[in-house]
């Protein structure tokens, strides 16, 4: 990547992140989702985040948190949260993600369900006409299960790549013990079909379509403005206009 590309990229996500502190006001409870946006988001909102409870959706999330000082809650001990802060790998205008590059997605979605609000801080980068557009979906799986759930994807159509470390053959594992699979769904299903099929599928543990989960997206700029997409006003203004 070029060092203007990078730098627009940098400007973009801090824009995003600095956006995103008005949700921490009354928040008590805060989930961490993973990855590099949410890593500039932590540095941004270091003094919001001090003396709230934190909740990482992975090791690498509360590694990182732990080593800029602040402390966390075990998932496990958290029954709902206030907010929830993750990005996302690519979000199309109906607010519907690809998420997972980093693997964590399984947590993210658990976290995100649990929360009150959902907000989500993407560089103008990540914004696509539709998902999935150029990156796979990830689909967490009991290594056991691999064989199986490939080839149950494989005959719906779906192209299947086990994520292995380079040079490897076993499969890269989680932190909650599953391996990964990239898919790329047939061209023509849509995501709310695919991610059905894939909650539906023995073996799958997860994955990272992630269809009306966005409360919020923050989209930072290049040009250090940010645009803030209330999906959650949205539906709300739906329901009150439903007979
Ligand atoms: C991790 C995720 C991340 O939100 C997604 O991969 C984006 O990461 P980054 O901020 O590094 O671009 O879903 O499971």
């Amino acid at each position: 990547m070029g060092g203007w590309v990078s730098e627009g990229l940098e400007i973009a996500r801090r824009a995003a992140a600095l956006r995103a502190l008005e949700y921490l006001d009354a928040a008590r409870v805060v989930g961490l989702g993973t990855g590099s946006t949410v890593k500039v988001f932590l540095e941004t909102a270091y003094d919001k985040l001090i003396g709230k409870t934190l909740v990482a959706s992975s090791i690498d999330t509360a590694l990182l948190a732990k080593s800029l000082g602040l402390s966390l809650s075990d998932p496990i001990a958290v029954e709902r949260l206030d907010v929830y802060v993750d990005s996302a790998d690519e979000v199309d205008p109906l607010g519907r993600m690809v998420k997972g590059g980093g693997g964590a997605m399984t947590m993210e979605k658990v976290l995100a369900s649990a929360a009150d609000l959902r907000v989500f801080i993407v560089d103008e980068l990540k914004v696509v006409p539709r998902v999935p557009h150029s990156r796979p979906v990830p689909v967490e799986v009991i290594p056991q299960a691999v064989s199986i759930v490939k080839r149950r994807l494989e005959e719906a159509g779906f192209e299947c790549r086990l994520r292995v470390p380079q040079g490897k053959m076993l499969p890269v594992i989680t932190d909650i013990g599953g391996a990964i699979v990239d898919v790329v769904p047939p061209k023509h299903m849509e995501p709310e079909r695919a991610a059905d099929l894939l909650d539906g599928l023995p073996g799958v543990i997860g994955h990272g379509i992630f269809i009306g989960y966005a409360d919020v997206l923050v989209i930072g700029r290049s040009s250090g403005r940010a645009e803030v997409v209330s999906y959650k006003r949205l539906r709300e203004e739906r329901v009150g206009r439903s007979p």
